[in-house]
């Protein structure tokens, strides 16, 4: 497989995003939280879709998942993933701890993993995963692999960059106090980003890390009517969605500026897809 562009983003990927801890973390731990209590102590079998440096690996693990498949198109991801993982797993080494396995691989194909068998996992997470692929039609591919993979009755949850605010991300402000976790490059025509005829174009995105580190990669965002067509068209039932935002007053007094106030936007987009029981 060729390289990716996040091969060389790993060590400060790892460093974590500041937002991510007030906003998407309460969120999904309360989402596994129901689902291990939904299991009712039964083993439960996950597939971490583009799992980067193993974050929510470890999460899954941790909420009690007996297996966890982890995949991603980074090879340099999928060893950072393999390391944290094994590291966590050693200091558990109890008689019936979860396994976990790792494979270089897109989620366009990963259906075809090796040794993965589809029609066997619980859950599949994809954390800001879709917006990496280069189309919507590889987007639409990609749901309908994650579908195969998933048990009846079993979940995707899918956590996206919120279409709308990404719109907004038009350069990087130059006040430091702003918002200024993410930011695109501008169009350039220098016209805004727009919301119908910009769909699906590739843009490059910055984020600032934990590290003060900007990392840049290309992404592409499609409109909720694409997303929500594609989900059904799958196959998967809907069955929740949700635009989390920041409790805000979990935030602490020390935070940075920048952070309280990024934590006022409509930032992430998530959806709960459940594949039915019996196949339409
Ligand atoms: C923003 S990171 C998210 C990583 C992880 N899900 C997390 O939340 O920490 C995006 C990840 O998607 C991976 N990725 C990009 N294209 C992919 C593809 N076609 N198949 C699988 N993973 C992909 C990247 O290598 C990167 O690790």
């Amino acid at each position: 497989m060729a390289d990716s562009e996040w091969d060389k983003l790993t060590t400060d990927y790892e460093s974590g995003l500041w937002i991510n801890t007030f906003l998407q973390l309460p969120f999904l731990e309360s989402k596994l939280k129901r689902f291990t209590e939904e299991r009712g102590g039964a083993p439960w079998a996950v597939l971490d879709v583009g799992c980067g440096m193993g974050k929510h690996t470890l999460m899954v693990l941790k909420a009690g998942a007996s297996y966890v498949l982890g995949f991603d198109v980074s090879k340099n991801m999928v060893e950072g993933a393999k390391m944290a993982t094994d590291k966590f797993l050693h200091s558990q080494a109890l008689a019936g701890s979860p396994k976990a396995d790792f494979a270089v691989a897109s989620v366009a194909n990963c259906s075809s993993i090796p040794g993965a068998r589809q029609g066997t996992f619980d859950l599949a997470i994809c954390v800001y995963v879709m917006c990496n692929l280069q189309s919507g039609e590889q987007v639409k591919q990609a749901i309908a692999e994650i579908y195969k993979m998933l048990k009846p009755g079993g979940k995707l949850l899918i956590y996206e960059a919120h279409v709308l605010e990404y719109m907004k991300w038009n350069a990087k402000p130059e006040d430091p106090l702003t918002n200024n976790i993410a930011w695109g490059a501008p169009k350039e025509d220098g016209t805004k980003w727009s919301y119908f005829e910009d769909e699906g174009k590739p843009r490059q995105v910055t984020l600032r890390m934990n590290s003060e580190q900007e990392i840049t990669f290309t992404n592409r965002v499609y409109t909720l009517s694409s997303w929500f067509a594609w989900i059904l068209e799958a196959g998967f039932q809907i069955t929740e969605f949700r635009e989390p935002r920041a409790d805000l007053e979990s935030i602490p007094a020390d935070a940075p500026e920048f952070a309280k106030q990024a934590a006022k936007s409509l930032l992430e987009m998530c959806w709960e897809c459940t594949k039915p029981l019996k196949s339409p």
